[in-house]
């Protein structure tokens, strides 16, 4: 099939090299003159395991290729998927301008029947609205289908090439058609193509993303419910997990969740509950602990230097807002470093892939170290942010040298308390006991 993605972020990247990759021809469009052109020298412009070997191989074999005009987009695709941006407005909502003036556009220009398929996360409602926008001008049949994308940072080519279940919103037959052909090739294992209407479409995403956020957040409640009793989350967790009803995946305690979606997503969804008169009250209470749990660490670290952060050196080892990624957007680690420079201590960090990304925002006001030991030789304490895999068997005893006190504050439960007991280390994590 003919495919034009519009908008080369994070999402319309992957979706469009993986669509490639199932021998699709591909058209990326997109605004930014310098990135398509990167694009073309064969550069991947972000961060994400295993994309670069499909990127190069499927723009070698013709399959993949990239323009900033839209209208060339707009000829050559027979579905014209729309990855852009819905960054979040100053309420809470998600801005929808970009999707509308490409929508408009779409409208005046078409000429032959095309699929637009929403890919970004958008509001109930919007395929609607998406409908309308280009009906304004159009002279031609088309549809408009909504088909959220379910992609974690990190393993978006492994989501992508085997995702769980495809979710299409369609209410026209001939737009479903086209689509279960187009996704066939993904689903041989059997997993399912859920054929729903837009709206529920479009809010399955918004609930499967607050709903994780909200599993994430009460387990953070219960691991802060559980330092003061004196029981141990790792333990609770366990022993929650088992149950099938629960499951054992998205119940780890830590500084909170970050990154672009679940953020913006609950507070999107909160919005637009809000703006129908309906209160999601959890919604607002996730979003409310999420914040506090960010710094939960921060009054226990100051509090182990007397309250006195001025002049102290921090080791901080990780600050993508997980591992497997270079984005610090809503990172846990960026609020720990703002308090930390809040408080006149000197912040030392190191992380595998996003430093550049921090060095961009703090510049010189925090050093950034070449290895992960490298930046706590002298500090006074280590506060670990990301649970990369690198930091899971450190050399306690060349950490315990290096550290001036020998602490870890850690806000991802790397460690058994245990093994930090017998090597003589501090250790104060989520939900456990302080050794
Ligand atoms: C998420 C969704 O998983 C994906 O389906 C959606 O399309 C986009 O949003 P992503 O933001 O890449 O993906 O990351 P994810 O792996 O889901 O983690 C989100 C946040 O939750 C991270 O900050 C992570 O550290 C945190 N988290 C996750 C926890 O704190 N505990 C857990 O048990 C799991």
């Amino acid at each position: 099939m003919k495919i034009a993605v519009i908008g080369s972020g994070y999402v319309g990247l992957v979706t469009g090299t993986c669509l490639a990759e199932n021998g699709n021809e591909v058209l990326c469009v997109d605004i930014d003159n310098n990135k398509v052109e990167q694009m073309k020298a064969g550069i991947v412009p972000i961060y994400e395991p295993h994309l670069d070997v499909l990127f190069e191989r499927n723009i070698e074999a013709g399959r993949l290729s990239f323009t900033t005009d839209l209208n060339e987009g707009l000829d050559f695709g027979e579905v014209i998927f729309l990855a852009l941006p819905t960054p979040e407005n100053g309420d809470g909502s998600a801005d929808l301008k970009y999707v509308l003036s490409v929508a408009e556009e779409i409208g005046k220009y078409i000429t032959s029947y095309k699929v637009i398929v929403d890919k970004s996360t958008v509001p109930v409602g919007t395929a609607e609205r998406v409908r309308a926008t280009i009906a304004k001008a159009c002279k031609t049949e088309f549809d408009v289908v909504s088909n959220p994308e379910f992609l974690r940072e990190g393993f978006a080519v492994d989501d992508f090439l085997k995702p769980e279940r495809i979710v299409i919103g369609s209410s026209s037959a001939r737009a479903t058609e086209v689509m279960q052909r187009l996704y066939q090739p993904f689903v041989r294992s059997g997993n399912p193509i859920l054929i729903m209407d837009e709206k529920s479409a479009e809010l399955t995403k918004y609930a499967s993303n607050s709903f994780l956020a909200t599993k994430i957040t009460f387990m953070n409640e219960i691991a802060n419910y559980c330092e003061k009793v004196g029981a141990d989350v790792d333990k609770v967790r366990i022993g929650m997990g088992t149950d099938s009803r629960i499951g054992k995946r998205f119940l780890f305690p830590g500084i909170g969740y970050g990154g672009s979606c679940f953020p913006k997503d609950v507070k999107a969804l909160h919005k637009s509950g809000k703006d129908i008169n309906y209160d999601f009250k959890i919604l607002d209470a996730v979003v409310q602990v999420n914040d506090k749990q960010k710094t939960i660490l921060y009054p226990k670290i100051s509090s182990f230097f007397d309250d006195d952060l001025k002049g102290k050196t921090i080791a901080i080892w990780g600050l993508a807002f997980k591992p497997e990624t270079d984005d610090i957007r809503e990172a846990p680690a960026l609020y720990m470093i703002d308090k930390f420079l809040e408080a006149g201590a000197h912040v030392k960090a190191f992380d595998p892939e996003a430093m550049e990304n921090v060095k961009q925002k703090y510049g010189d006001q925090i050093a950034l170290g070449k290895d992960m030991y490298d930046v706590t030789k002298g500090a006074d304490a280590l506060l670990i942010c990301t649970e990369w895999s690198i930091f899971r068997t450190p050399d306690y005893k060349r950490l315990k040298s290096n550290l001036r006190n020998p602490i870890i504050f850690d806000g991802r439960n790397l460690y058994p308390v245990l093994e930090l007991a017998k090597e003589g280390i501090h250790y104060i994590s989520i939900g456990r006991q302080n050794v």
